[in-house]
């Protein structure tokens, strides 16, 4: 069935889609779960989801190959992750088998919506996580819901690959040194609003965060891991920090820099002083894919990155990545999951 989607203007915006995922954890087991239509919830109003922010979540995409089949890129990865964030928050892991079956599931079930070869647009897929049922104490919830939804989208900054400006939001932190910074879990984006909010009324594509700690060190941009090239063009640098996201993007990354370009690829701590040690610097992630950092403002100084292009080093790490998530250049092994 043909689907009346303008897949060039897609941009990050919700949309619903024929089919999700759902799956209940009850008297310490999932169930097998299955697909199920609308995407509303009936919650009790004591989930402590709601109250307590006992909620985790993931983001990944599906990507359409010149040949017609869909992808997957690493999807592993994401039940991992979602485990290591259920595991901080209490919560029980979703196995990954079964993360996996649900993924290429509700994939299969919406294929319509999987955009097309060239289009630059994929299928986003929003695994969720949260502790439900009737409680108040603040104890970790003894119900869970799993469920997968997704929606097609294009480009999450404003443009997609465009050198995008970013300012230093020092004034706020994202996540505390032992918290929960290195989970997916909504608390950390709540917690991120502000200084969202703060960026984008300030014309800049989003908010930078240092360290919680000195306020010395680069940790992230808001929804996505930080990365700088060195002038000589030889080392891939990218942030060493307890409180950040560990991208998939980012993990990514580091292994084609350094077995496909021969990089110095290394995670270490990048002061915030240091950006003139840097040709190119970009924000990367699932949704961000490579967006390159045109811009750094902090504390009124603006620190610009080459001549406002994207930098050559940005740009053969974002056609290899992508090259691999669209199928058009060989993938190392197992990063590529086939659905159907
Ligand atoms: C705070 C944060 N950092 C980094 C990332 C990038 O992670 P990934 O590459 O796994 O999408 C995301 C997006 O998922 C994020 O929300």
């Amino acid at each position: 069935m043909a689907v009346d989607i303008d897949w060039n203007a897609l941009g990050f915006n919700y949309m619903e889609l024929p089919y999700r995922y759902e799956a209940h954890f009850k008297d310490g087991a999932w169930d097998e779960g299955g697909l199920v239509q609308g995407n509303t919830l009936q919650l009790n109003v004591g989930s402590p989801a709601l109250h307590y922010g006992q909620s985790a979540f993931e983001g990944l995409k599906a990507y359409r190959t010149k040949k017609g089949t869909i992808q997957l890129f690493r999807p592993d990865l994401n039940a991992q992750r979602l485990q290591d964030s259920a595991s901080k928050l209490l919560m029980p892991p979703v196995p990954t088998d079964q993360f996996l079956v649900a993924a290429k599931q509700v994939v299969a079930a919406n294929a319509d919506y999987v955009p097309p070869y060239g289009t630059g647009a994929t299928l986003y897929l929003r695994p969720l996580l949260l502790g439900v049922g009737p409680n108040i104490g603040v104890a970790p919830a003894k119900e869970y819901l799993f469920t997968i939804f997704a929606m097609p989208v294009g480009a999450y900054y404003k443009g997609g690959m465009v050198p995008t400006k970013f300012i230093v939001a020092d004034h706020f932190d994202r996540a505390a040194h032992y918290g929960t910074g290195q989970s997916k879990v909504g608390g950390n984006y709540a917690a991120s609003l502000q200084a969202g909010k703060y960026a984008h009324e300030h014309g800049y594509g989003d908010a930078i965060y240092l360290d919680p700690i000195e306020h010395k060190y680069i940790e992230e941009v808001g929804s996505a891991n930080f990365f700088a090239i060195t002038k000589d063009g030889k080392r891939f640098l990218t942030p060493q920090s307890p409180s950040i996201l560990p991208s998939i993007t980012r993990c990514s990354l580091l292994a084609l820099a350094r077995d496909r370009f021969g990089l110095d690829a290394e995670e270490t701590q990048i002061p915030i002083t240091s950006l003139a040690d840097f040709a190119e610097a970009g924000a990367c992630g699932t949704a961000a894919v490579i967006t390159p950092i045109d811009s750094i403002t902090y504390h009124d100084q603006v620190h610009q990155f080459g001549d406002g292009g994207i930098g050559t080093v940005t740009q053969r790490l974002y056609d290899e990545l992508t090259g691999i998530q669209f199928g058009d250049v060989p993938a190392p092994a197992g990063w590529t999951v086939t659905v159907g």
